[in-house]
């Protein structure tokens, strides 16, 4: 697995900060030096690369144009402070998939593509999964132009200064039609496949999840000369809000997590005036989740958007079958986590999940990790089902 690990190393730095997460937001310097990465990569193989209307990347071995392909890949964008493996691994291991077919001589009787997904993790504009729910026609083209990151530049300022073209944005039927199956190689964000001792495992299912932002008005005023009793203070039904999200998961039965605050001004010797919040919510069933969303919209007090909504993911029961098969019957597990498979899945594209292992379950972290072994066990196995689909 020298390719592998020569890409692996290559990719390594790129985005890594002081204290080793990665910050690869959407359309940064690191993003985009990821991009050129994954074309040079593309070009060693003579695959032939494309970006499509909505910045995602394809790569292609045979012209999908004459029949739709099975595609493989994920995405190179990060969380912030996110690890090393979450997108990177599925893009590093379908190239290497395709050099470890190469050397067996195989020919693949379907065209054969690494896709790139732009803007996975939402960290930069709030939405997840920008450029598969764009290129799918789930997130409408005008709202995401509208999109906003913390420094107040529109995702269509962004695009523009990156020189794509906002218009361009929407539904590419052209795209969707080269793709006849999809597999994204994950590492696992969990330790299920701990528990189950194996290497690698098959997706079954992707829990309904979404974000809600919660913004909480006050009064800005001196934090030394304002009475208790005279403050208009949003921090506290703020405060309140979290502490209910726990109480009222734990009653509901799925997970609710407060990860990103915005306080304005943000003096520490100021009232704030205002507390944005956003809740990121999941659970096995939709109806838990939209019960927790209603029980704290209604106690917060709060201006509350949905920015984003993802219904349960069941993955084609049949090609998820023959993966695991094809892999000589490993585990199939779901997961709490979205990925673009799920949005391809949803839009009527046959696709399936592998995951690799991950020894500590810890994800979106510094810490998140794959043994070298199980990374290379992976490769294997996404090469015997690209070997199985293309036939
Ligand atoms: C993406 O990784 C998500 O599940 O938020
Ligand atoms: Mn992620
Ligand atoms: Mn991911």
């Amino acid at each position: 697995m020298r390719r592998f690990d020569g890409m692996w190393r290559a990719v390594a730095d790129v985005g890594r900060d002081r204290r080793g997460g990665y910050a690869r937001d959407a359309w940064s310097a690191a993003d985009l030096e990821l991009r050129e990465w994954f074309r040079q990569e593309a070009g060693l193989r003579d695959l032939a690369v494309r970006e499509d209307r909505n910045g995602n990347l394809w790569a292609w071995w045979g012209d999908p144009g004459s029949r739709p392909g099975v595609v493989t890949g994920s995405h190179l964008d990060s969380v912030r402070q996110g690890g090393a493996f979450d997108g990177p691994l599925g893009v590093v291991s379908a190239f290497a998939a395709i050099d470890a077919l190469r050397e067996r001589g195989v020919r693949p009787g379907r065209p054969l593509g690494v896709a790139c997904f732009t803007d996975e993790e939402g960290a930069r504009f709030g939405v997840p999964c920008v450029g598969s729910r764009l290129l799918t026609g789930v997130l409408d083209p005008a709202r995401a132009c509208g999109l906003t990151d913390d420094e107040g530049d529109t995702l269509a300022d962004v695009l523009r200064a990156a020189g794509r073209s906002p218009q361009a944005l929407g539904r590419d039927e052209e795209t969707l039609r080269h793709v006849g199956v999809f597999v994204e190689l994950h590492v696992e964000q969990g330790k299920g496949l701990v528990d189950e001792d194996a290497a690698v495992g098959v997706a079954s299912a992707i829990r309904p999840h979404g974000r809600w932002r919660f913004d909480f008005r006050g009064r800005a005023d001196h934090a030394g000369t304002t009475l208790l009793a005279d403050r208009d203070d949003p921090m506290l039904p703020f405060a309140r809000t979290v502490l209910l999200a726990r109480e009222a998961a734990e009653r509901h039965g799925v997970v609710a997590t407060v990860g990103k605050v915005r306080v304005e001004p943000g003096s520490a010797n100021a009232i704030p005036a205002r507390v944005s919040a956003w809740l990121d919510a999941r659970g096995p069933e939709e109806s838990a989740v939209r019960a927790l969303v209603a029980e704290l919209t209604g106690a917060a007090g709060a201006e509350v958007e949905c920015e984003s909504w993802t219904p349960v993911v069941d993955f084609d029961a049949a090609l998820r079958d023959r993966l695991a098969g094809a892999l000589g019957g490993v585990p199939v597990l779901p997961t709490g986590a979205g990925h673009d498979a799920g949005v391809l899945a949803s839009a009527g594209v046959p696709s399936a999940m592998v995951f690799v292992r991950n020894p500590t379950g810890i994800s979106h972290s510094p810490e998140e990790y794959a043994e070298p072994g199980d990374c290379h066990a992976g490769v294997a196995a996404l090469a015997r089902v690209l070997e199985e689909l293309c036939d």
